[in-house]
């Protein structure tokens, strides 16, 4: 199973598995400004255990999450919303709803400092409720009456974001690279058994690396 990011051609497929999953559906364009949008925050769970036939074999797309920002945040907090998240029958309970979701919070956090995500869900819908409240660690915020078309109310929910960013901090402070190598790995070796034992070093990861600062070129001088 692949969890990748959703794209663009992928669409025809997450509608027609959330058409089969939940009543709650939507125009193609609304998936189209959320893939757009906030690019890095919706997710699809690929099957690709079996080999494709032909070269134009879709991809077999058997879970999502539809996920965005929202925005314009009350009282300024940059905050994410699930908007709608499902899995086929086949393929529950392998922990994929899960994974998806978690995926999802990484980005909203990584990508646009959201504090919390919040969704609705039916107060019917046991199985993700569960997975909100009891394995996500979601809570029920307020009861929205009538939310749904046919009269259901919903809940509320949210998640505070701020342990997982705390999480992520601390994860990348003391990630360690690995052992350097060649010339520079012996030095480094040497060093250390100079002293005593093993130093943990502080290394820079993900957006931190790689990219220098940018130098706008002034044309204009050139003429
Ligand atoms: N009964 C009780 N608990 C459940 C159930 C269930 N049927 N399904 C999941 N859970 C809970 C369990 O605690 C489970 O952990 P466990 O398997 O270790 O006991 C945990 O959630 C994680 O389960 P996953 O395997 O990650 O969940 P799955 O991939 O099966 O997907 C989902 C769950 C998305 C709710 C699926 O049942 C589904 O697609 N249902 C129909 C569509 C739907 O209701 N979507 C949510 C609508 S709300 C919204 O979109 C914002």
């Amino acid at each position: 199973m692949d969890i990748r990011v959703l794209k663009p051609a992928d669409i025809p497929h997450v509608q027609s598995t959330n058409i089969t999953n939940l009543p709650e559906n939507y125009f193609m364009k609304y998936y189209l400004y959320h893939a757009l949008s906030w690019p890095q925050l919706s997710y699809v769970a690929v099957d690709v255990s079996r080999p494709k036939k032909t070269p134009y074999d879709p991809p077999k797309i058997v879970g999502y999450v539809l996920a965005k920002m929202e925005e314009e945040p009350v009282n300024g907090i940059q905050h994410g919303h699930i908007t709608s998240l499902s899995v086929m029958r086949t393929h529950r309970r392998l922990g994929l709803a899960e994974k998806l979701m978690r995926q999802s919070q990484r980005a909203m956090v990584e990508m646009f400092g959201a504090q919390y995500v919040s969704l609705h869900v039916r107060m019917s819908n046991i199985a993700a409720l569960r997975l909100y409240r009891d394995t996500l660690g979601f809570e029920v915020e307020k009861v929205e009456s009538k939310y749904y078309a046919d009269g259901e109310d919903a809940y509320s929910m949210k998640m505070n974001l701020n342990p997982l960013r705390e999480q992520l901090e601390a994860d990348e402070d003391y990630a360690d690279e690995g052992e350097e190598v060649g010339d520079v790995g012996k030095k480094e070796k040497k060093k250390e058994d100079g002293e005593q034992g093993k130093t943990k070093r502080k290394v820079k990861l993900g957006r931190g690396l790689g990219v220098g600062e940018l130098v706008e070129r002034n044309e204009s001088s050139k003429a």
